[in-house]
């Protein structure tokens, strides 16, 4: 699978978001990775619709958006007006039957969808919707906030993600979020990832980072 980095606009300087996204822009990455929080699903609230309609109207990258919130299904039409390119929710914020309803929709719209999975949760909860999704979110942080210590044993659940998308011959991106540095990147490449989320990583890096200089530490 093709590899790409998502720099979180999380730990962006959020006074000049428009130069942050040009950074993004300059350094080659393909994703914006934008975080909703809702003080709900996860202890923290960061921002909602105005931040992702505000990114939509200064860049053509793919907005990916990462919904920490209850009842996501509720706003799938409003993340996709304001712009969302890629919507991934929780699995732990729906039932069986709103999770099914919540992909339909999404694609209906023309959007890609992902579905998320804390550390706690385990790989296989997630088998019955890849064949329908186009990206897994293996967080290997608790979410809600940045800067957080990259969790090891959350890899046993991308290789067994991996392993199960190729034995049914499906193209999964296995995206990684929380604690990807320099080191993390390879960890996490090696067990089968292939989209990774900086925060920290990219905005706060001493000097500006291209995505091939961070994805040549997955080799
Ligand atoms: C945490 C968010 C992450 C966060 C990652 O709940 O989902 O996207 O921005 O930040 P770092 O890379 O600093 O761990
Ligand atoms: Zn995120």
């Amino acid at each position: 699978m093709k590899q790409k980095i998502s720099p979180s606009i999380l730990a962006s300087d959020m006074l000049n978001l428009g130069n942050e996204i040009k950074k993004v822009e300059n350094s080659g990455a393909e994703y914006v990775h934008i975080d909703i929080m809702d003080g709900r699903f996860v202890p923290n609230i960061s921002f909602g619709m105005p931040i992702i309609s505000a990114v939509r109207g200064c860049t053509d990258l793919v907005l990916d958006v990462h919904a920490m919130i209850v009842e996501p299904d509720a706003y799938i039409d409003e993340f996709i007006k304001c712009g969302a390119d890629i919507l991934t929710f929780h699995y732990e914020a729906l039932d069986n039957e709103r999770i099914v309803r919540a992909i339909e929709k999404i694609k209906l719209l023309g959007k890609r969808v992902g579905i998320s999975i804390k550390p706690k949760t385990n790989a296989e909860v997630l088998y019955p919707y890849i064949k329908d999704i186009d990206m897994v979110l293996v967080m290997t942080v608790e979410p809600g906030f940045g800067g957080q210590k990259f969790m090891e044993d959350t890899m046993d659940k991308v290789r067994k993600i991996r392993e199960y998308a190729n034995s049914i011959g499906k193209e999964l991106d296995i995206q990684v979020d929380g604690g990807i540095n320099d080191s993390t990147i390879k960890i996490a490449s090696d067990a089968g990832a292939n989209v990774f989320v900086l925060g920290t990583g990219f905005f706060k890096a001493e000097k500006p980072l291209t995505a091939s200089e961070i994805l040549s530490k997955t080799l």
